[in-house]
């Protein structure tokens, strides 16, 4: 990422919390690795944004380190892109605190995906779950992004960033770059196995999502469970057939095959065709990504050295933000 060919900045984090599932992978890292060469990409793994649901100590610094595999398997280049922990450049912090001081409690209380987790985890509702969005708006803005892609669920989160910065840059000048969310359609939202009017998620129950480090078997296994629609008809229409189209999605994205092509070639199939078929593209797009997996986690010395170098690069261009934020704002300099 050199100052000579600058290119506009990407940037985009997953939380180190849970199994990374399928959903992570067609609404998020595939769509990573199909920009990365386009911009200057961070892709944080942000571990301050897991504790707002309570995390094993051990288990959340075994998935951190995962996930740094897991970025790096399916494509994305630490040379490259900037690949790093959100707590080892602690300007997002910084930079969370002053915009918690520009976010209104209105707009907090309006976020959906806080009502849906304060209702899941009813004996922790802290305050770090409720100014979560802040953090995000930190993430984003401390390196002036322009494009963040993510799966839908995210929206809402995306749009009080660009409020806040459109807020801040109203009374202090352009200090931030107003991003803009990349959601294409088709990867937004992939949809659990076993509830198909849900999105796929890591916090649900196991034969709902499927995980990037599935074995072949479980694979077949879950989509053969996979819950469908009574009426034997192979079709795309997400609100009358959720399972089928959702199976129908998957497929056609990791089988690089269009929708209409798709439809018109299983119509006519029973769904343990469709089911036999979804396994296998997604057994083969997992099958290299799992392999260099195996490979980086047994080398803990070069991702932790990875995560160490990136995280310097990452600290030099949010300093640069971080420190133009509290000249703007009257916050004292010294010399
Ligand atoms: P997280 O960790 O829940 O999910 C990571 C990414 O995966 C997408 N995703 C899905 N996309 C399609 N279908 C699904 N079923 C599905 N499940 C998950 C998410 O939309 C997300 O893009 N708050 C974020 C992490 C974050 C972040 C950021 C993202 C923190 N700071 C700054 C972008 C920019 C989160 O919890 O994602």
């Amino acid at each position: 990422m050199s100052e000579t060919t600058r290119k506009p900045v990407l940037f985009s984090g997953i939380q180190p919390s849970g199994q990374i599932q399928l959903g992570n992978y067609i609404g998020a890292i595939r769509n990573f690795t199909l920009l990365r060469h386009d911009y200057d990409c961070l892709f944080s793994i942000v571990d301050l944004h897991a504790l707002t649901t309570r995390q094993d100590p051990a288990g959340l610094r075994r998935k951190t380190l995962e996930l740094a595999a897991l970025y790096i398997a399916s494509g994305l280049d630490p040379e490259e892109n900037i690949i790093y922990c959100q707590s080892h450049v602690p300007q997002h912090a910084e930079l969370a605190w002053i915009l918690n001081c520009f976010t209104y409690m209105g707009e907090l209380s309006r976020m959906t995906q806080f009502k849906d987790k304060s209702a899941r985890h009813k004996d922790n509702i802290n305050a770090g779950l409720f100014t979560y969005p802040v953090l995000m708006a930190a993430d984003i803005l401390l390196y002036q992004t322009s494009l963040v892609p993510v799966g839908a669920d995210q929206k809402q989160h995306l749009e009080i960033t660009r409020d806040v910065a459109i807020r801040f840059n109203a009374l202090y000048g352009d200090v931030f770059t107003v991003p803009e969310p990349y959601i294409p359609k088709a990867t937004a939202k992939i949809m659990s196995l076993t509830e198909p009017a849900r999105k796929m998620s890591k916090s649900d129950q196991e034969d709902s999502y499927i995980a990037l480090t599935d074995t072949p078997d479980t694979v077949r296994r879950k989509f053969r469970r996979a819950v469908t629609d009574s009426d034997a008809e192979i079709r795309f229409d997400p609100e009358n057939k959720p399972g089928v189209s959702n199976l129908l999605v998957i497929l056609s994205v990791l089988g690089g095959e269009r929708m209409d092509a798709l439809c018109t070639r299983l119509s006519g199939q029973g769904y343990g065709v469709l089911k036999e078929e979804t396994a296998q593209a997604v057994n083969a797009a997992l099958a290299p990504i799992q392999e260099r997996y195996q490979k980086l986690m047994a080398d803990k010395g070069y991702l932790t050295a990875v995560l160490k170098n990136n995280a310097e690069r990452a600290q030099m261009m949010a300093l640069r933000t971080l420190r133009k934020v509290y000249k703007k704002i009257g916050l004292y300099q010294l010399p």
